[in-house]
């Protein structure tokens, strides 16, 4: 498929993209709407334990940090960085050390998670069509995302982004995306912004909606006191079995 021509450009970074986000949204707030009781990640962990706690957790703590790195490259501007005197050269060694770590980690979490659903077969009969397309998107732009960032930056130039899909991201946020920025873009980090938009599309119908319910009351909740069974407490020793 030739991803270079004026028509497909605008098509692939400013309709799709809209297209992406649209669904995203309605879709989010029509499952919110209609579909309280599916709204759940729909945990597996008594299905298999050991595998899940490791790939879940590499998973997690590597998608939030390579989303502070989106945040950093994409949404602060290139001037931010040239007024703190920030070389090009020690933005892109921070950016490649930094996010080809958190992207490896995040690609060895979701690795786990795959062969985790694969190889369980308790796990595997409980795995609906979404959920093996919401696995397969985020392997897929995260397998892409990393491509680009150890793979095309060592054996190429490193490639500044910052003047480029940084612009136009910002752009399509605040509606006046400008498709001409992304025609010089990579093809491999072009595939990885589509396959991101194709994941945000399909989000609302999996197990995904689970990013939107992040547990916040917590911070605010007053604080729960938690005994061990046994303990005798202060107004006297109803509930003590004798077990520990
Ligand atoms: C519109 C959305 C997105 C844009 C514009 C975008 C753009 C980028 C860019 C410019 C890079 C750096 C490439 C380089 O080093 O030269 C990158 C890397 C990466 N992206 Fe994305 N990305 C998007 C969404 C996502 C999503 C949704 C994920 C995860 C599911 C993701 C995961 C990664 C990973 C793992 C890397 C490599 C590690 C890193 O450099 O942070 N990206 N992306």
């Amino acid at each position: 498929m030739n991803l270079e021509g004026d028509g497909m450009n605008e098509f692939l970074f400013v309709v799709y993209p809209y297209l992406s986000l649209t669904l995203l949204v309605v879709g989010t707030l029509a499952r919110y709407n209609y579909d309280q009781i599916g709204w759940t990640s729909k945990s597996s962990e008594l299905l298999e334990k050991r595998l899940l706690r490791v790939g879940s957790l590499l998973f997690h703590w590597g998608i939030i940090f390579v989303f502070f790195g989106h945040v950093a490259g994409l949404l602060i501007p290139i001037s931010v960085y040239q007024a703190l005197g920030i070389s090009e050269h020690l933005y892109h060694l921070g950016a490649m050390a930094m996010g080809g770590l958190t992207g490896l980690m995040t690609l060895a979490g979701l690795g786990i998670l795959l062969l985790r659903r694969l190889g369980v077969r308790r796990v595997m009969r409980n795995t609906a069509p979404a959920d093996w397309a919401a696995l397969g998107f985020l392997i897929a732009t995260v397998a892409m995302g990393l491509l680009m960032t150890l793979g095309y930056n060592v054996t190429h130039l490193p490639y500044e982004y910052r003047t480029t899909v940084g612009p136009w991201i910002r752009g399509v946020l605040l509606l006046h995306p400008d498709a001409g920025l992304m025609a010089g873009v990579p093809l491999v980090l072009k595939i990885h912004i589509l396959t991101a938009f194709g994941l945000f599309a399909i989000s609302p119908f999996t197990r995904l909606v689970h990013i939107w319910s992040l547990p916040l009351a917590y911070l605010r909740r007053a604080p729960m006191q938690y005994r061990r069974r046994g303990v005798v407490s202060p107004v006297g020793d109803a509930g003590r079995d004798g077990s520990d």
